[in-house]
C-alpha cells in the first residue's frame, strides 16, 4: 500500500536546523512512501476564538485537509524554553478546533533538532501531551531527537549530511509506515 505523509514545522526561520531536517525526508523514506511539506504554521494568526465563530482562516482549513488526506503526521520543531515554541502550539490549537478533528487516529512521528545535547527531548515530551488530547496515534519508538544539530547540519545549505542521524531518522519513517499501515487496514 502506498503512503503519504505530510511534514508540520516548528519554526519560522529560514535557515533553520529543523527545516534542513523536513527538508531532508523525502530522500529518507522507505519503499512506498512519499513526504511533502504542509504550508507554514507562520501564516495562522493567533488563536482567537472570536476569530473562529466567524470563519476559520483559509490557511488552518487547507492544514487541516492536507493533514486528513494524509496517512501520517511528522513534527519536526524546535525545542522553545523546555517546551514547545508557540507558533506550534498555535497551530495545534488552531487545527483542534477544526472539525472533523485532522489529528484524531492519526499517526504521528516526532522529530526535534537542537544545538543542545539532548536535542529538543522535553519538547516531545510536551508535544505529545497535547497530542493525547486530540487522540493522534503518535509513535512510540524509536524517538527521533537530534542533539549537537548545528554541528550535523549545514542551516545555511539546508542540507543533513550527518550519515548516523540520516540512517536513524529513516528508521523511525520505516515505524512510522508500520504503523500507518496497521491504522490503514
Ligand atoms: C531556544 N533554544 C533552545 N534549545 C534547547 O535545546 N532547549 C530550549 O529550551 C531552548 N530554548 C530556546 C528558546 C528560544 C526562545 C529560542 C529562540 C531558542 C535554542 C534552539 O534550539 C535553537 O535556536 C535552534 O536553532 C532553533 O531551531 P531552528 O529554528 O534552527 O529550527
Amino acid at each position: 500500500v502506498p503512503l503519504h505523509f505530510v511534514t508540520l514545522l516548528g519554526s519560522l526561520r529560514e535557515k533553520s536546523l529543523n527545516a534542513a531536517v523536513a527538508k531532508a525526508l523525502p530522500a529518507l523514506t522507505p519503499e512506498g512512501v512519499t513526504i511533502s511539506p504542509l504550508g507554514s504554521v507562520g501564516a495562522f494568526p493567533l488563536y482567537n476564538a472570536d476569530v473562529q465563530d466567524q470563519r476559520f482562516p483559509e490557511p488552518v482549513l487547507l492544514m487541516a485537509e492536507q493533514i486528513r488526506s494524509a496517512d501520517g503526521v511528522i513534527i519536526v520543531t524546535p525545542e522553545y524554553n523546555y517546551s514547545v515554541p508557540g507558533v506550534l502550539k498555535n497551530a495545534i490549537d488552531w487545527l483542534s478546533r477544526v472539525t472533523p478533528q485532522p489529528l484524531a487516529g492519526k499517526p504521528v512521528a516526532i522529530q526535534t533538532a537542537s544545538p543542545g545535547a539532548i536535542g529538543g527531548a522535553r519538547a516531545q515530551y510536551h508535544l505529545r501531551q497535547s497530542l493525547v488530547f486530540l487522540d493522534a496515534m503518535v509513535l512510540n519508538k524509536p524517538e527521533a531527537m537530534i542533539g549537537q544539530a548545528a554541528q550535523k547540519i549545514d542551516a545555511e545549505a539546508q542540507e543533513l549530511n550527518d550519515a548516523a542521524t540520516r540512517e536513524f531518522l529513516g528508521r523511525q519513517l520505516v515505524a512510522l509506515a508500520a504503523l500507518a499501515r496497521k491504522m490503514k487496514a
